[in-house]
């Protein structure tokens, strides 16, 4: 079985290529990834020297280079994680998110239907649907809820969902759709909101929180979206989508305070900054539908997976501070100079 991971440079696709690399030592793990920003090989290092792995720098929207790859590996599956994956980048430059999220996808989807596979699968997101409001705790996104989008970045998302279903429908490639909440965990880049506040509380410096704090996320381990992708790979129906969260519900000040506690550090850190536009209220899954018909079962609840989490980014300091010294800073002050 060869496998085809892109983006496998990133935060999840780094911790799937760990997870399918050593769970699955019969599988070949192609990673290929165009290195962007977000891309860090370093994320690699544990398993660069398996006999099982090889990384292939590229772009997932180059038809040439997608095609000629294609013909030469002859791929099983696809799992297709390469996407620009931050909301806040959307905001200053949508054009990006079409030309690797969307135009990105189509172009693997048509190697795919060129060279043949047994499994195409699309990692999506929970913001495809939209948000929920805060009074309704009742409600939750299910696999049915209608896509309506906010963002540049979920609306890319959700565009490229809609080619996924259209090549299953329309040309019968066997697909599957994962869409999942907020993840955080080990390898996560620290423009994304834990990341963030866990690196700049350790600097005791100021913590940045959108508006009054209030907007919801639904957060899961990384590890636990890993093994829900695994799972579908080899259990999923195709032409089905699966809804991928653990119930974990959080206010981002909630989420702020849990880190400034766990590293006993003070509460006046935090500094209330100019809101997101178009900021999504709240996001909740419903993942019942992964539950019974899959068998899946998350490992960490929120109150076990962020000391864990906390207690990576103490032991691999080189690893975000290597990030935090290069041409972040310029991110940073661009994207915070007038909030701070
Ligand atoms: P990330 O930004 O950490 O990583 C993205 C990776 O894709 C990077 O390694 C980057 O170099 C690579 N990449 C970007 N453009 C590329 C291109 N044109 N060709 C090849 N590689 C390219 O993202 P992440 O947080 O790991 O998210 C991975 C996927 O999971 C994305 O599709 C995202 O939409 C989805 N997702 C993320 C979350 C989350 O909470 N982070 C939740 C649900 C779904
Ligand atoms: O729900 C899944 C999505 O989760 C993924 O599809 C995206 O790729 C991923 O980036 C994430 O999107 P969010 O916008 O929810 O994540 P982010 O970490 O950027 O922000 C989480 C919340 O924290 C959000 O309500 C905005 C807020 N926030 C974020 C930052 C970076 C702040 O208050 N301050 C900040 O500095």
């Amino acid at each position: 079985m060869k496998i085809l991971v892109t983006g496998g440079a990133g935060f999840i696709g780094g911790n799937f290529v760990h997870h399918m690399v050593n769970k699955h030592s019969d599988y070949e793990i192609v990673n290929l990834d165009l290195l962007t920003y977000a891309g860090n090989l370093e994320t690699l290092k544990p398993v660069e020297d398996k006999p099982n792995y090889k990384f292939v720098k590229g772009d997932i929207a180059d038809e040439t280079f997608i095609m000629k790859l294609f013909a030469d590996e002859k791929f099983d599956m696809v799992v297709n994680f390469a996407a620009e994956s931050h909301v806040d980048r959307s905001i200053s430059d949508p054009g990006i998110f079409v030309q690797t999220n969307v135009l990105g996808t189509v172009t693997l989807l048509n190697a795919c239907r060129k060279y043949g596979i047994t499994r195409y699968h699309q990692v999506s997101t929970d913001e495809v649907y939209g948000d929920l409001p805060l009074d309704r705790p009742d409600l939750f996104f299910t696999e049915e809820t209608p896509l309506h989008t906010s963002s540049p970045y979920s609306s890319s998302k959700a565009s490229a969902d809609l080619f996924v279903m259209s090549y299953f429908r329309t040309f019968g490639l066997p697909v599957t759709i994962s869409r999942c909440s907020n993840n955080y965990g080990p390898y996560h880049f620290p423009e994304k909101l834990i990341p963030l506040m866990i690196s700049r509380a350790l600097g005791d410096e100021e913590l940045p929180v959108y508006g009054n704090g209030e907007n919801v996320r639904d957060w899961l381990h990384v590890y636990d979206h890993c093994t829900a992708i695994d799972l579908i790979l080899h259990k999923g129906k195709v032409g089905e989508v699966y809804n991928v969260g653990g119930h974990n519900e959080r206010t981002n000040l909630e989420v702020v305070k849990t880190i400034l506690q766990a590293l006993n550090k003070p509460e006046s850190l935090i500094r209330y900054v100019t809101d997101r536009p178009g900021h999504d209220m709240r996001y909740a899954i419903d993942p019942t539908k992964l539950e019974t018909e899959l068998g899946w079962k998350p490992k960490y609840t929120f109150d076990t997976g962020i000391p864990q989490t906390i207690e990576w980014y103490l032991e691999n300091r080189d690893w975000w501070e290597n990030i935090l010294n290069g041409s972040y800073q310029e991110y940073f002050d661009t994207m915070y100079g007038t909030r701070l």
